[in-house]
């Protein structure tokens, strides 16, 4: 971090509210696992290109490695660790239920970018899930599963609505 212009920047944690004392440039990876001690969200590239950092601001999915603490001031920030309280989130059923992850470092990652996908598509395709998870890399190859992840999540999602 750069000691010479730390500042206090203000945001909701997982719905509580907290403050990071920082330069405003940090990345929010840093702030969520160095400073929060959150180390759910994951570091792999660093450049935007691998989704192992994926996290919510408000509603959307953002890398957390390429989101600076200054975008996130006011705001409502959302990691794996917040998902649900007690890991009953419909895609970590979903998740547990199909075996999703291998080696697993991608898979909060993954997981977050679907909640977020399954918000804007509640019936994914396989076109909506390539078109919105493509940017999430799995060195252990799990894409199957994690699509079947996805779509019985969303089924769901959809069943429980429907009886709710
Ligand atoms: S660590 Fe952020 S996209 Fe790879
Ligand atoms: S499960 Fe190993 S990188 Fe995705």
């Amino acid at each position: 971090m750069n000691n010479s212009a730390m500042t206090t920047t203000n945001f909701q944690l997982n719905g509580k509210a907290f403050s990071a004392i920082a330069s405003p440039d940090t990345p929010l990876l840093w702030i969520i696992r160095d400073v929060a001690n959150l180390t759910g969200t994951k570091f792999g590239c660093g450049i935007g290109l691998c989704g192992a950092c994926t996290v919510h601001l408000g509603r959307r999915a953002v890398r957390s490695c390429m989101t600076p603490l200054s975008a996130v001031a006011g705001m409502q920030v959302t990691t794996i660790e917040g998902l649900s309280t007690d890991g009953q989130h419909p895609l970590q059923k979903a998740w547990v239920q199909t075996q999703a992850p291998q080696c697993g470092y991608c898979q909060s990652g993954q997981i977050m970018q679907a909640a977020a996908l399954i918000r804007r598509f509640p019936n994914p395709t396989d076109d909506d899930i390539d078109a919105v998870m493509n940017g999430n890399l799995c060195r252990c190859m799990a894409y199957v599963r994690i699509r079947q992840a996805i779509k019985l999540a969303a089924a769901q999602v959809q069943e429980a609505a429907a009886h709710g």
